[in-house]
């Protein structure tokens, strides 16, 4: 039978009471562990922030129930099955977007899923797909930058890593869950959580499109935002959840609140007066699982039995949450549903495992950003090398910081001290593992923390940047900085960290930047004095070693922004691929321009690119010479889906790495479509590659897009695809096609 059909059979034996219980999901960080166990009894349908032996002995529980449902065990996952000291913690997911690396997200992704199964869990609440234009909001550490192409192919192969290519059932598939919907990171001011004004020709044509990637690419589960889109919140707008993702979209997965969503519609978002109201708004407009509102069950039983919530919408819900299970082979595969009793003593030793670190180390490689070099990096490529090093400030040594969001030091509540039962590099460890090999003295300085008004520890730094060569500062922020409800009103380094800078550019020792910084932030005077600057985000728990050994240039950089740096906050929202129109075009009082925009990144290599050209597998219809012939087109009902069906550019260029080292290049290419009948921005990512070449390479690349992808919202709110002229932007070269 299918699994479709065996989620129905099933459901068809459930009481009203067993169905509605089925669509709690209970936060274990606020319930009592025999609380849990009473949920887990009468049938909660899954649990979430609970690991290990607490949640085989829930699912020991719901097993005992009268119909054995098991639990379904979810987990902010999000750079590694961090919120577990055992476990491997990778780059935040800004960082690794840096590597514009699909094969090592992927595998990153597989990599948590492995960890995240042998703790008995099922299901992350991850990839984030939340657009980051405004950097003041707390979450851009969780996010994949600002490009919803770049996003969409991140959120893809995290899918197909966490799920196991569509293959759950196996032990170690997780389900994915892609958040937040919708348009979650656009709310007003970067305030988090707050109305995001987003109209719809927006909505469809920056938004929904990662999200159609994640359901394409089969995304179990899907998060309804916090927030509210024009002044309605998403879980309480059939039009975004029921008419748009579950019809339109295609998506037949379950939607999951956000943490207190329904509840939020009473005291926070004022628009139910009471919990019936809002789970009645909750189930009518498509939410199936409701994420920590316990008192939706006895409302909800109510408003069945009074007959205003129809049972066939409580058995939508509960047919998608069992056909997940079954998917899931939480039914079939016991190896999948652990608990106290059958608990295999021998683990498999995923959580942590040396082959994870190693995947660690390839991420994080790539994906730290080298932004500026002025020819003092590599360090200790000839006599010039330094000799005495002054390493100074908050962020050397700081292993909560480089950790960054969503671990075992943030969730579910904040302990700072608590410790990493796995490998953990900081820059400062990093550094003196080199100090013999490179026969260098390490003077360090910690000066302050990250959000300090003084600079406390400043004589002594100043001290060492007099009789040293060479200054490395490690700066950024800190977790009270960042995240959910830490929103900034500017992006300014603190006090204190601005008279560290202050100070070494008085000495005058030559200055090397690393930023451990959740997101970009104004570092516009620290790139004016420092000879070079590398940004390693949150750059998990071997970024240390891995930023030591670039410094040192035993590791090539080969990251590329996913994200712009204003030069100042005031500038904000600025990404790469605006409108154009502005009057103007810039401020009366300051630059228009980002300090560093979307795709910036040096190396120690160079790389020419060459000899582009270009193939159609299909007749090009556009006749650009003839005005009138041309407007005619353009007037005339435009091609359809069937139209485009297979239709791709296929562009061909050359790479030549004329350096002694190899190295890996990042290429981009954009398109500008140059008339529109709607305004379009003044280029678009369209297509990806990372390539490596060896020293004195050559390589040719062939890159296609699909005619698909030129389509725009047009007027109508419709998808089409007009013909006229594109220009494919590759690096410094340029190509305008009549399409
Ligand atoms: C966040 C979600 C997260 C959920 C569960 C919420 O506060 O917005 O992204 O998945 O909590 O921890």
């Amino acid at each position: 039978m299918d699994l479709k059909c065996r989620a129905v059979e099933l459901r068809e034996k459930m009481s009203l009471e067993e169905k509605v219980a089925q669509m709690l999901q209970i936060s274990y960080s606020r319930v009592s562990h025999k609380e849990a166990l009473i949920f887990a009894k009468m049938g909660a349908g899954s649990f979430l922030h609970v690991m290990g032996d607490d949640a085989r002995a829930i699912q020991e529980e719901a097993l005992k129930s009268r119909l054995k449902i098991p639990v379904i065990f979810g987990i902010d996952a999000i750079h590694g099955h961090a919120l577990n000291s055992s476990s491997t913690v990778f780059p935040s997911p800004l960082a690794m977007a840096a590597s514009f690396d699909r094969n090592l997200v992927k595998s990153v992704a597989r990599a948590t899923a492995r960890e995240v199964s042998e703790d008995a869990l099922h299901w992350t609440f991850s990839p984030l797909l939340c657009i980051g234009r405004d950097l003041r909001w707390g979450r851009i550490s969780e996010t994949f930058g600002e490009d919803p192409f770049l996003i969409g192919e991140m959120a893809k192969v995290m899918i197909e890593g966490y799920q196991n290519d569509g293959d759950l059932k196996e032990d170690n598939g997780i389900l994915a869950c892609a958040k937040h919907f919708i348009a979650y990171g656009e709310s007003t001011g970067g305030r988090d959580s707050y109305d995001s004004p987003v109209p719809e020709r927006q909505l469809r044509s920056l938004f929904l499109p990662p999200f159609q990637k994640a359901i394409d690419a089969g995304v179990g589960s899907i998060m309804a935002g916090y927030q509210s889109v024009d002044l309605l919140p998403c879980s309480a707008n059939p039009y975004l959840l029921k008419d748009i993702l579950q019809k339109e979209m295609g998506f037949e997965g379950f939607v999951v609140t956000d943490w207190e969503n329904v509840r939020s519609l009473i005291g926070k978002q004022f628009v139910a007066k009471d919990i019936y109201e809002a789970s009645y708004k909750a189930i009518k407009s498509g939410n199936h699982m409701i994420m920590n509102t316990p008192e939706f069950y006895n409302a909800t039983l109510d408003l069945v039995k009074s007959g205003l919530v129809e049972e066939s919408l409580i058995d939508e819900a509960v047919d998608r949450i069992l056909k997940i299970k079954f998917d899931l082979g939480l039914f079939d595969n016991s190896n999948k549903v652990q608990t106290l009793k059958n608990k295999n003593n021998k683990t498999k030793g995923y959580i942590g495992s040396k082959a994870h670190e190693k995947l660690n180390e390839e991420i994080t490689k790539r994906a730290m950003v080298l932004l500026k070099n002025d020819g003092i990096l590599p360090l200790f490529k000839d006599e010039k090398a330094p000799k005495r090093i002054a390493l100074i400030g908050p962020n050397a040594d700081d292993v909560m910081n480089m950790l960054g969001d969503w671990t075992y030091f943030t969730h579910p509540e904040p302990k700072p001290s608590n410790t990493p039962k796995t490998k953990v590099v900081t820059l400062k460890e990093g550094l003196e593992s080199l100090r013999e090999k490179y026969d260098f003295d390490l003077y360090y300085e910690k000066v302050c923390s990250t959000s300090d008004l003084e600079a406390a520890g400043l004589k002594k730094a100043i001290r060492y940047a007099q009789t040293c060569d060479l200054v490395i500062l490690a700066l950024g922020d800190g977790l009270e900085e960042y995240g959910e409800e830490k929103d900034r009103a500017s992006l300014e380094l603190s006090l204190g960290q601005k008279a560290i800078l202050e100070a070494m550019v008085e000495v005058g020792t030559p200055i090397v930047t690393v930023l451990v910084s959740s997101k970009p932030l104004d570092v516009y005077d620290l790139a004016k004095f420092s000879s070079a600057m590398i940004y390693g985000f949150n750059w998990g728990s071997l970024g240390g070693e891995i930023c030591a050994k670039i410094l040192a240039g035993e590791i090539n950089p080969s990251a590329k922004l996913p994200i712009s740096f204003p030069r100042h906050t005031g500038q904000l929202p600025i990404y790469y691929n605006y409108l154009p129109g502005w009057h103007g075009g810039k401020y009366v009082d300051f630059h228009q321009s980002q300090l560093f925009e979307f795709g910036h990144g040096l190396s120690y290599s160079k790389v020419i690119y060459g000899n582009l050209s270009y193939s159609l597998n299909f007749k090009a219809q556009f006749d650009e010479d003839d005005p009138i012939e041309r407007l005619k087109r353009s007037i005339k009902t435009l091609p359809n889906e069937e139209y485009l069906k297979g239709k791709a550019i296929k562009l061909s260029f050359t790479l030549e790495n004329i350096s002694d080292i190899d190295c890996e290049e990042v290429i981009l290419v954009y398109v500008k479509d140059e008339i529109s009948s709607v305004i379009t921005p003044v280029k678009e990512l369209k297509a990806f590659e990372r390539v490596s070449l060896r020293a004195k390479e050559k390589k040719e690349v062939n890159i296609e897009i699909l005619l698909e992808q030129l389509c725009i919202i047009d007027g109508n709110y419709n998808k089409v695809f007009e013909n006229g002229d594109f220009t494919f932007i590759i690096n410094d070269m340029q190509l305008k096609l009549s399409l």
